[in-house]
């Protein structure tokens, strides 16, 4: 059965073959600036929560939160803050980022192959992850929602089978993770790790810690007028699914707006995963993960 579009390998992470021209052209072209901000994901990680938090928190001067013109009102997250490979796979090499520092991007592509200009800068990089039984789970209902009607839907099975021998977007996975991993236990001040699950369990915690680490802490009157909960509030999956903005329609890269949104929770792996194939996930990922002080 058709379960993934041929994909290539590069530098040791699987591609999709539209989308590695993106990524080569940000890795040979992109010039980073030192008060650059770039959220990193796995697919399926968080991505659209974090775009969304972050985006509110850096921007919240420009656009106070409960601003009726706020731009995550009218726009989906992912336009208002773009994967960067995206930009160059639209724009052939050449996008304009003019915009006023700092600037917010976001990407899939792996620590390996983010461009030299990154490696070697102050840029500030939010790497947040997911424990993989509920990532894999959200990523076999996204692909099945973005599959065209007459084609079926994918078989669990196939994926997941897949998915353990590392064949999965910008995977393998652990491989994925444990490179900003690494890089964060060396550069804690330019790399910061998060959890879902933990910015699930303590969102208010996470929020300021993000404020922090991108240079602009609250201020004790934010904090009197309730600015982390309002944040939380705008970003929550309750207010960002049911914005008419991200209820219907697709974003330019042809994906439907609402396929990124679907349960928003911790443990949905339970509902679907086999008690065998979720033991084999926790196996595979407690090898990978062995001795790098990472643990899910
Ligand atoms: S993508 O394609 O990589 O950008 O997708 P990504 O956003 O990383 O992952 C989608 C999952 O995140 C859930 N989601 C949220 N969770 C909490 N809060 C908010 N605001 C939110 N928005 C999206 C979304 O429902 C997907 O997870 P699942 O488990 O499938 O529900």
């Amino acid at each position: 059965g058709w379960v993934v579009p041929i994909m290539y390998q590069y530098q040791g992470f699987w591609h999709h073959t539209w989308q590695l021209q993106g990524v080569l052209a940000f890795q040979k072209h992109f010039l980073a600036q030192d008060t650059d901000i770039l959220l990193v994901t796995a697919p399926k990680s968080g991505t659209t929560w974090l775009k969304a938090i972050s985006f509110a928190i850096i921007n919240r001067i420009q656009y106070p939160i409960a601003s009726k013109n706020h731009p995550l009102l009218k726009n989906n997250s992912h336009v208002v803050v773009p994967f960067v490979e995206q930009l160059y796979a639209d724009d052939n090499s050449n996008p304009d980022f003019s915009e006023t520092p700092p600037r917010l991007f976001a990407t899939h592509v792996p620590y390996v192959s983010l461009p030299e200009s990154i490696h070697n800068s102050k840029v500030k990089i939010v790497y947040m992850c997911r424990n993989p039984k509920d990532l894999f789970i959200s990523a076999f209902h996204f692909t099945n929602k973005l599959r065209p009607e007459h084609m079926g839907t994918n078989s669990m099975e196939e994926m997941f089978d897949l998915f353990c021998k590392g064949v999965f977007l910008y995977g393998p996975y652990w491989d994925h993770v444990l490179g900003f991993w690494n890089e964060s236990l060396k550069r804690p001040k330019e790399v910061l790790f998060l959890k879902y699950e933990e910015m699930k369990e303590q969102p208010t915690t996470q929020v300021r810690k993000l404020a922090e680490f991108y240079g602009c802490p609250f201020t004790p009157e934010e904090e009197k007028e309730g600015i982390v909960d309002a944040i939380l509030g705008l970003c929550s999956f309750e207010s960002l699914s049911n914005m008419e903005v991200n209820k219907k329609g697709y974003l330019p890269t042809g994906e439907m707006k609402q396929a990124y949104f679907r349960k928003g929770e911790v443990g949905d792996w339970k509902n679907h995963l086999t008690a065998e194939m979720a033991e084999k996930l926790d196996m595979i990922t407690e090898c990978k993960f062995q001795g790098s002080g990472l643990k899910f």
